[in-house]
């Protein structure tokens, strides 16, 4: 089964090089207002520094985050260590990133250059892949946070902007939703689960992290907020403690984070410590993958037949042979969307198309 990911991902790229979204991929969203914890969350469960964070709106573009589990990695040339892993950028071609600083630094440049300096937002995403033995398959979404009062170069309209972002990546059914909530913030109000309900009335794909465990009020309890009490979430409520503002000025590292998190578990809340906290979380979500995969293979499967079917008659009336039924899904990339036909060959020469099959 963990075999399947790296050809979904496969198929993600190509649609995405082509702008088209003929198929939708199983994906996992994290949605929730500005300064959560979103991007806090992703890092914890990839387990590596190279998120922009902070407070106020640093997520400005979605980014898509493939993770993809590899033994290995051939040391890094330039400095002959054995890497923890590397990341490539669709938008950079084959450059690999042994240095997660200057991931983030590519992020935060790319951001820039597509949605503006100052704090404006775009729905165009960055695709990014992370290759290492220290990762688990699975594809994440990074959103911007659901805002409501503009700053900056921010439209007057900002709020139905983030949400139609929103929107356009969890509507897809195929998507499974992280709603991500600041336990030191009303419940009640939590926009991203209003949201995550509308497109999902059963809860079937929704799951709720609660962040900033270690802020909530003195004398306040997690216990009834992370088994459901508050407002119930069916798949679950997982409690997570992440880097504080302080942390990241610090530089505190990820492994010194994850262990105090453990331990605050431990200390605070015995009876809940198995299931909280990051560790968990990235287990729980690596497994909601495989089974929702499982369940799309079969519809996956069909729309790529009726694909290539659909097409195979339309270039046959073109007077085009096809002798191959490998390099299909390139031969009709290639002819019916010749303005993207260039990206695409710097992108195609390593994907081995016959394994879509
Ligand atoms: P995003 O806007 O939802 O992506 O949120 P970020 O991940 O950028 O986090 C916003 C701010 O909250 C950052 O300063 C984080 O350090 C801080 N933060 C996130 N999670 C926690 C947490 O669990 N505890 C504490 N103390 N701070 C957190
Ligand atoms: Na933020
Ligand atoms: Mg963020």
């Amino acid at each position: 089964m963990e075999n399947l990911i790296p050809v979904i991902n496969k198929l993600q790229d190509i649609f995405n090089t082509v702008g088209f979204e003929a198929i939708h991929l199983p994906q996992i969203v994290v949605v929730g207002t500005q300064s959560s914890g979103k991007s806090s969350v992703l890092e914890n469960i990839v387990g590596k520094s190279f998120l922009p964070r902070g407070t106020g709106i640093v997520t400005r573009r979605p980014l898509i985050l493939q993770l993809i589990h590899s033994e290995n990695i051939e040391a890094n040339e330039e400095s002959g260590e054995n890497p923890w892993g590397y990341g490539v950028f669709l938008h950079r071609g084959e450059h690999k990133y042994y240095n997660f600083d200057d991931i983030c630094l590519e992020i935060q440049q790319d951001t820039d250059k597509v949605s503006g300096g100052n704090k404006g937002i775009s729905a165009e995403a960055i695709t990014l892949r992370i290759y290492s033995p220290h990762v688990l398959n699975l594809t994440l979404c990074d959103l911007p946070g659901i805002t409501r009062v503009p700053v900056g170069d921010q439209p007057e309209d900002i709020e139905s902007q983030t949400k139609e972002i929103v929107y356009n990546y969890i509507t897809n059914p195929n998507s499974i939703i992280l709603v991500v909530h600041a336990a030191n913030t009303d419940l009640a109000v939590c926009e991203a689960l209003k949201i995550a309900q509308q497109v999902d009335p059963e809860g079937l794909r929704t799951l709720m992290v609660c962040t900033k465990i270690d802020l909530m009020d003195a004398g306040t309890d997690a216990v009834e907020l992370l088994t459901g009490k508050i407002i119930p979430v069916k798949m679950g409520i997982v409690g997570a403690v992440n880097r504080s503002q302080q942390d990241i000025i610090s530089k505190k590292l990820i492994e010194t984070a994850l262990k105090d998190e453990a331990e605050f578990f431990r200390r605070k809340y015995p009876g809940l410590a198995a299931k909280n906290g990051s560790i968990y979380l990235a287990n729980l979500l690596s497994h909601m993958l495989m089974n929702h995969i499982r369940k799309c293979l079969p519809e996956l499967k069909s729309r790529v037949t009726h694909l290539t079917f659909t097409y195979q008659n339309q270039i046959a009336e073109f007077g085009y042979e096809l002798t191959e039924k490998g390099p299909l899904l390139l031969n009709i990339i290639h002819r019916f969307s010749s303005s993207y036909a260039e990206a695409i060959e710097g992108r195609a020469k390593n994907i081995d198309v016959s394994k879509l099959y």
